[in-house]
């Protein structure tokens, strides 16, 4: 008798665990990754897929370079990847080579209009875009934290990624410029150990 209880319970804990894992995926590592992202063929939505990877929530781009997940909002649709490092006394993105971010335009993910971007170690050739390259741009007080630190002195600018622009990529390349990083929702005058480096990605609603 009590065997058979015993089985019946752990076979309804089975059918629980089994129909919510249809939905929301587990955890990954302390983050929760709710729907529709999916981290396997057996959750979310395939469309918004991410990784995880020994603990650690991750987003792809098309070029293939995985981003941290840092934060995810899911009533807003919005996700906030880490950007990526700067080898030390250099002033390359680790990204560089694959040109910086891109993401898939087949996928429902967009970069959305709360991120400023600096771009760090441009040429000249910046100059003639209209982004802020000023001594009062915010990427002259990125350059003094440790991150920013092998970007010290170069020529650098800083833009609020909005509407006007390809939501898709942030540019970075030999010869244009080598390093970037980027801030989310930055005002002016917000002291710089307050900024939230991170950039915001923002999904289309499933279904
Ligand atoms: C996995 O994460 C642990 C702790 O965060 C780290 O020490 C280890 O090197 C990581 N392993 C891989 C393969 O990334
Ligand atoms: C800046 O970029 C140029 C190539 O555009 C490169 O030669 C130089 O080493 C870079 N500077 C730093 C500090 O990484
Ligand atoms: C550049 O950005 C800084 C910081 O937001 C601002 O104070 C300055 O007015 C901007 N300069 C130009 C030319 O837009
Ligand atoms: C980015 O995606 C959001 C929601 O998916 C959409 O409302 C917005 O128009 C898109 N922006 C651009 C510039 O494509």
């Amino acid at each position: 008798m009590k065997m058979v209880t015993l089985a019946l319970l752990f076979f309804l804990v089975g059918l629980v665990t089994k129909v919510s894992a249809l939905n929301t995926c587990p955890k990954c590592g302390s983050i929760e990754v709710p729907y529709p992202l999916s981290t396997s063929e057996n959750c979310g939505d395939s469309r918004y897929k991410v990784y995880c990877k020994n603990g650690s929530l991750q987003f792809l781009s098309a070029k293939g370079f995985y981003y941290n997940i840092l934060s995810i909002n899911p009533s807003a649709y919005k996700l906030v990847i880490s950007p990526p490092l700067i080898q030390k006394n250099t002033c390359y993105s680790s990204d560089l080579t694959l040109g910086g971010l891109l993401l898939d335009e087949n996928l429902p993910f967009n970069i959305s209009t709360r991120n400023t971007v600096m771009l760090l170690n441009c040429t000249d050739n910046i100059l003639l875009s209209p982004l802020n390259c000023s001594l009062n741009s915010f990427c002259r007080q990125f350059e003094n934290v440790e991150l920013g630190n092998g970007c010290r002195g170069t020529l650098c600018c800083h833009y609020l990624k909005d509407s006007a622009m390809t939501s898709h990529m942030i540019r970075v390349r030999v010869g244009g410029c080598t390093a970037y990083t980027s801030v989310v929702n930055l005002k002016p005058g917000d002291p710089i150990d307050s900024w939230t480096y991170g950039i915001e990605l923002q999904w289309l609603p499933s279904n």
